[in-house]
């Protein structure tokens, strides 16, 4: 294979950038040639494709966001766009290509699969919601920067002797809420994953103010079955106890990747450059304990998602008034 494309697509993520920068380098170094398709789907159906450089990915490994921009596409779900996508890249020779992105954009490429172009999947989302992998990138800085946003809502807190409820983003995955909430100390995880009753959740804050807790947090994932500003009334109303909301939003989005990061999206889009040259068919690149590794793009789209229940238990126990 000697000419490939690269695309970023659905929500950004840090660490996007470092899996462009080590496709396009890895790519000349293999002596293909790498064209980056700006907007996703979107740029791809509108032609804006143009041939990178060694010099075209210089200094963005540590920048978050996408230099080929994202965007997200309704057009792709129709037979005859996608069947427009696959001409487009036929239209400039492009053989294989690398999609960066989540589950959405996984199905747009096995739809251009079907088209007979050879796809490989990076999982770039923040929502770790990819079941094939244990990580996606973007997923570590993400919650690396609610504990930040964590840190500083625990001391005015504890000051205000308030508890606070924090939604996180996920999609219809828990595993933001699970990680910033195992790691920034809540004493409530609530995700779509694991139903409870709001007068759970106030028991557990109470007992935590009877164990003489300054404050309580309550890390909650935006597709978890409550309503942030309500709980927080009802919070009140049950405990005593000021309630406050904060939604980070799309400061989870951006940032400077972490290490891990970096290293996942260098390593996963230098895999998926290598499956390209060597002819093989179309796959998606993930993590699998420790270990980089790929599996036919369908089947990577039918592993369900297993939600790590121990952690759960674990953040409930840790997170315990006594
Ligand atoms: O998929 C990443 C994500 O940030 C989700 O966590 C969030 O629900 C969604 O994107 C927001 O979508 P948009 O950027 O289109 O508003």
């Amino acid at each position: 294979m000697k000419k490939i494309g690269i695309l970023t697509s659905g929500g950004d993520a840090p660490g996007m950038n470092a899996a462009v920068r080590a496709a396009v380098r890895c790519g000349i170094d293999a002596g293909m040639e790498v064209y980056g398709i700006q907007r996703g789907y979107e740029g791809l159906l509108e032609g804006e494709i143009a041939k990178m450089e060694w010099s075209s990915v210089g200094d963005i490994l540590q920048r978050g966001g996408t230099i080929l921009r994202t965007a997200r596409s309704s057009r792709f779900m129709e037979e005859r766009w996608i069947h427009h996508g696959a001409e487009m890249l036929r239209t400039f020779g492009i053989e294989g290509l690398i999609v960066v992105g989540g589950d959405g954009s996984f199905h747009g490429g096995l739809e251009l699969a079907k088209q007979g172009i050879t796809v490989m999947g990076v999982p770039g989302t923040i929502d770790n919601d990819l079941a094939y992998t244990d990580y996606t990138i973007g997923f570590d800085t993400a919650v690396n920067t609610v504990l930040g946003l964590i840190s500083n809502i625990r001391d005015t807190s504890s000051s205000h002797e308030r508890t606070t409820i924090v939604e996180v983003m996920g999609r219809h995955c828990g595993d933001l809420a699970l990680h910033a909430g195992l790691a920034g100390g809540a004493d409530v995880v609530l995700v779509p994953e694991v139903e409870i009753d709001v007068h759970e959740i106030c028991r557990r804050v109470l007992q935590g103010q009877a164990s003489g807790k300054a404050h309580s947090l309550i890390v909650m994932a935006e597709g978890a079955a409550f309503n942030p500003d309500e709980l927080a009334e009802t919070l009140e109303t049950m405990t005593g106890r000021e309630a406050r909301t904060v939604v980070p939003g799309y400061i989870q989005r951006g940032g400077s990747p972490s290490l891990a990061d970096r290293r996942l999206a260098s390593l996963t889009a230098a895999k998926a450059v290598e499956l390209l040259y060597n002819d093989s068919h179309s796959r998606a690149i993930g993590l699998q304990a420790g270990e980089i590794v790929s599996m036919d793009l369908r089947e990577a789209l039918e592993v369900k998602p297993e939600f790590d229940m121990e952690l759960y238990k674990l953040v409930n126990v840790l997170g315990k008034g006594r």
